[in-house]
């Protein structure tokens, strides 16, 4: 008997930037995919193909678009969605688990495999050293899907705890001040000294990677292709003379003293 669902869906993650820097895997469920769906820009970096069909939206469509994509796939094409980076952060990955979870029934029999990606906070941190070489975490900035309230409590939270920081969606034309006001919230905490790493579309030809000091650090730096690296008061720069300087997390810390020792 043939089964009624013979199509898939690939959720596919591109890497930060060029070909070079996106994994075998994904190259090959690219080329594999019937209907790619994806954000237009996205898709602008994959290679067309003949016969392939695409499927482009506009940004904030990232439900819509899992939605199209899985009926397709139900319908028994194999499909391809794509992400920037990886798609299990702050992508497409969740966005087709949300669409399948609140589904009807039938998108639970589609199968779906996710092809991980170099996520731009990786791409970034492999430009400047290795900021992320102890404990670290990730957030984002955009308030679009969490009140704003949520994401100071957060940052209050990782940063008073010692965490790097590594910031995405730092500022949009939408969204002009929340990165003025993280900063803020940072300097509270942080030696004026940190270093803070700010990668704009890293691995890409308009790439632009800087290392500032938090004292110095200036929002209007960032615009929505960049990715921020705040350290941690442990983290620190070592100078190289003509080279680059590189920005490093030592990867153990002091024990800490408790009252019972
Ligand atoms: C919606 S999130 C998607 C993240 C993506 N899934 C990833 O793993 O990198 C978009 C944010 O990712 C960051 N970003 C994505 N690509 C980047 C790149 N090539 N260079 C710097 N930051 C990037 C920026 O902070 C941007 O605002």
């Amino acid at each position: 008997m043939t089964k009624k669902n013979a199509g898939s869906l690939s959720v596919i993650g591109l890497g930060p930037g060029g070909d070079s820097q996106r994994t075998e895997e994904a190259s090959e469920a690219l080329e594999r995919a019937q209907v790619l769906f994806g954000y237009a820009p996205y898709l602008e970096r994959v290679p067309s193909r003949e016969g392939q069909q695409r499927c482009a939206s506009d940004n904030r469509q990232e439900l819509d678009r899992a939605r199209a994509a899985l009926e397709q796939a139900l319908a028994g094409k194999h499909v391809g969605i794509v992400s920037g980076g990886d798609p299990g952060v702050f992508g497409m990955a969740a966005a087709v688990c949300e669409a399948i979870e609140s589904g009807p029934g039938e998108w639970r029999s589609v199968p779906v495999t996710t092809f991980p990606g170099v996520t731009a906070m990786l791409a970034l941190a492999a430009r400047v050293g290795a900021p992320l070489g102890h404990d670290f975490c990730a957030i984002s900035l955009s308030d679009n899907l969490k009140p704003w309230e949520a994401i100071e409590s957060r940052l209050r939270a990782v940063v008073s705890a010692g965490f790097v920081i590594a910031i995405y969606n730092p500022i949009s034309r939408h969204r002009p001040w929340q990165l003025g006001r993280a900063a803020e919230i940072l300097k509270e905490y942080l030696p004026t000294t940190t270093p803070v790493a700010i990668g704009r579309a890293v691995g890409r030809i308009e790439e632009t990677v800087r290392i500032v000091e938090l004292e110095g650090f200036k929002p209007e730096e960032a615009d929505m292709s960049t990715c921020i690296i705040v350290g941690s008061p442990v983290t620190r720069i070592i100078t190289r003379g003509e080279l680059l300087p590189l920005v490093y997390t030592p990867r153990s810390m002091p024990t800490l003293k408790t009252s019972s020792t």
